[in-house]
């Protein structure tokens, strides 16, 4: 009982799932495990997460524990056809998604995922979880609980359980070391670079980048455009942003790293491209496009597509045409035409430049995602609603599995260091 674009496109989705497969070597670890011990016999989990190969992987997986699996994607323009259609022939599996889907096709995808009636679900941004509270609330009694893949997500999860509307166990996957550190960080940075890179064929080297936003990912993305050679100049933007971090802080790290750190306002007019990573809105806004040069390409790395303006973008053009796949060329009143990446999607997995974090890094996330469903079922009953953090030895054990999958083998502390880590009577 699935959904896809094309059926026919089954055996190259299999040839893309096989070469995610052998190079995520974690992933496969756990799946050995949960093919003996089965420890998600009889359970059904629901997931909202970009339908592409690395992520068929996971759900091969959760089907290897025994789970039946509805999955859809996050986004619309994230799935990967071939790799739906091919999840769609495998037992267990039953996929809504397709790429290009129009607003009310996602939302009836999330609805049939829904529609089989979860135990677990893996979300990728909220929009399944909110769905479940907001209009199939028949279905709160049966969940055990669920997982939340990216920062907008938890961000939009901690928000709910401030007003007391949350009402299951969320395990925030993003907030694990062994995710954000690597996966926000690289993986954002090298895909979104790839991206651009494949929708635009045009060189980095020498170009000004500008990076809103010095969270993890922008962090990524900052560094990552520099070793390429780009000139990077950062925006912040004043304001607290929890207990130790604040606009302030991310802003004077960025200088400190070596970045040139300015406002909008002032960045404005610099750029060649502009890439958002904020998890904010109207980042980049009319007063901004006004004074962009003519020929900048616009791109968005953030969850939702209104870190860019697009109203604004219209209400600026006279035009606007697909000048090529993933790139819309918006030709302005005032003469300078500026080039929209990917309808201001999420640029590193919108299909078909989008292809997604690296298999490294997902393997990583997807191993937290694994062992976080496993933990939920381990401790049903046991966990209040709420946004709940990833168990430290399963964090450490992701990390430590990623290493030695690379052939890196850490020794011990001895014992007289261990028992001096610990100590507070002895100094030097
Ligand atoms: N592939 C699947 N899910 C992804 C995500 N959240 N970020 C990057 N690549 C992905």
């Amino acid at each position: 009982m699935s959904k896809v674009k094309n059926e026919k496109l089954a055996a190259e989705g299999d040839r893309e799932l096989e070469w995610a497969r052998v190079n995520m070597p974690v992933l496969a670890q756990i799946r050995k495990d949960f093919e003996r011990d089965k420890p998600l016999k009889g359970l059904t989990i629901g997931t909202a997460l970009h339908l592409e190969k690395k992520t068929g992987i996971l759900l091969e997986t959760l089907a290897a524990g025994g789970a039946k699996v509805f999955c859809s994607s996050c986004n619309p323009l994230t799935t990967d056809d071939r790799v739906a259609a091919a999840l769609a022939k495998q037992p267990n599996m039953n996929v809504f998604a397709w790429a290009g889907q129009t607003k009310d096709e996602y939302y009836s995808c999330l609805n049939s995922v829904l529609d089989g009636s979860p135990d677990i679900v893996i979300d990728d941004g909220c929009d399944l979880i909110f769905a479940i509270h907001e209009k199939r609330k028949e279905l709160l009694k049966k969940i055990i609980g669920g997982c939340e893949e990216t920062t907008t997500g938890v961000i939009r999860l901690k928000a709910m359980q401030k007003d007391g509307a949350l009402k299951f166990p969320v395990i925030a996957v993003n907030n694990a070391y062994s995710k954000y550190l690597f996966d926000n960080r690289f993986g954002t940075a090298q895909s979104t670079l790839d991206a651009i890179s494949r929708a635009t064929n045009k060189l980095i080297a020498g170009k000004t980048i500008v990076v809103a936003g010095y969270g993890w990912c922008g962090r990524g993305i900052a560094s990552r455009a520099r070793g390429l050679g780009a000139n990077v100049i950062v925006v912040e933007t004043a304001g607290t942003l929890g207990e130790h971090e604040s606009g302030y802080h991310r802003a004077l790290e960025a200088l400190y790293e070596g970045f040139r750190v300015m406002s909008m306002d002032e960045a404005a007019g610099l750029g060649d491209i502009f890439i958002t990573a904020t998890g904010n809105k109207n980042i980049i806004d009319k007063q901004h496009l006004q004074k962009m040069k003519t020929g900048t390409i616009l791109a968005n790395a953030g969850h939702f597509n209104n870190e860019i303006n697009e109203e604004a973008l219209n209400s600026l053009a006279k035009g606007k045409r697909e000048i090529k796949e993933n790139v819309d060329a918006y030709e302005l009143k005032s003469g300078k035409t500026l080039y929209l990446l990917s309808e201001g999607r999420l640029v590193n997995l919108a299909r078909p430049s989008g292809q997604g974090h690296p298999i490294e890094i997902m393997d990583g996330s997807f191993a937290v995602q694994a062992l976080s469903v496993k933990f939920l079922v381990d401790n049903r009953g046991k966990l209040k609603p709420g946004v709940t953090s990833v168990p430290t030895e399963t964090d450490n054990l992701v990390a430590r599995l990623a290493l030695e999958s690379q052939g890196i083998k850490l020794s011990p502390p001895t014992k007289e260091q261990a028992e001096y880590a610990n100590s507070w009577k002895e100094g030097t």
